[in-house]
């Protein structure tokens, strides 16, 4: 069964002035153990997709199902907490929390007390590939690839099954890029979660097992 679906899914950016149909008649199913690429010019529509994926927004038509339920009928702080991660191109890391800190966060959100929090945040850090000494660095501290690296292990902290990824090596050079791709990789085939990652980068979406891309907010599967 897939883990996550658009079925037919739709969605109009409205202003006053204008409306954007961002996203046009959108299916498709996600499966646990797999890297999807999302790729597409700019304005294509990625980014919304993955904003209705991530819950944090509804379609205007369609449905965006987890599982066997809708996003509309889903608890979706309960969904944004728990079963899904998002990880940007801007890293968006607390400045004024370390390393540890950031990602003993959303353990905290989930009422897990610092004393258990802190080992588990620990155990994440190292399992993105960094050591001991960055625990205690604030982000202004950490390279480019570091801070990408931490705010992975942000993500995984809750440890959802879905991880999406907005342009996540767009500030990093080919080689960190590349790391970042193969410990999204990992996460998919070794540890079974749902990975989707936009990028407009050739060279990562032929890393995916499967490529989708979007064009004037149609998706579609690369041949
Ligand atoms: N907040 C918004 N209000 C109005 N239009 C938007 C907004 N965000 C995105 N759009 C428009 O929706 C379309 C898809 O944007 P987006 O999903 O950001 O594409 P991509 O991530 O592929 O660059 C574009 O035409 C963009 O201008
Ligand atoms: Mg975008």
């Amino acid at each position: 069964m897939s883990i996550l679906a658009l079925d037919n899914v739709s969605y109009t950016y409205k202003s006053r002035y204008q409306e954007v149909q961002a996203v046009k008649n959108a299916s498709f199913s996600f499966q646990q153990g797999k890297v999807y690429a999302l790729v597409g010019k700019s304005g294509s529509g990625k980014t919304t997709v993955l904003s209705l994926l991530a819950g944090l927004d509804l379609p205007s038509e369609g449905q965006v199902n987890f599982g066997n339920t809708s996003t509309r009928q889903l608890d979706r702080d309960k969904y944004r907490r728990e079963d899904v991660a998002v990880i940007y191109q801007a890293y968006n890391l607390f400045p004024l929390l370390t390393a540890l800190e950031n990602v003993m966060y959303p353990l905290e959100l989930k009422g897990i007390k610092a004393k258990e929090a802190k080992p588990q945040a620990a155990e994440m850090i190292i399992s993105v590939g960094l050591t001991e000494e960055v625990f205690k660095r604030y982000p202004a501290m950490l390279s480019g690839g570091e801070q990408q690296r931490i705010a992975i292990a942000r993500a995984l902290a809750s440890r959802p099954k879905v991880i999406l990824a907005d342009e996540p090596t767009g500030n990093l050079d080919t080689e960190n890029g590349a790391n970042i791709v193969s410990l999204l990789k990992s996460l998919a085939h070794e540890k079974n979660r749902c990975v989707i990652i936009v990028t407009h980068d050739l060279s990562i979406a032929g890393q995916a097992d499967v490529v989708l891309r979007m064009h004037d907010g149609e998706v579609a599967l690369e041949g």
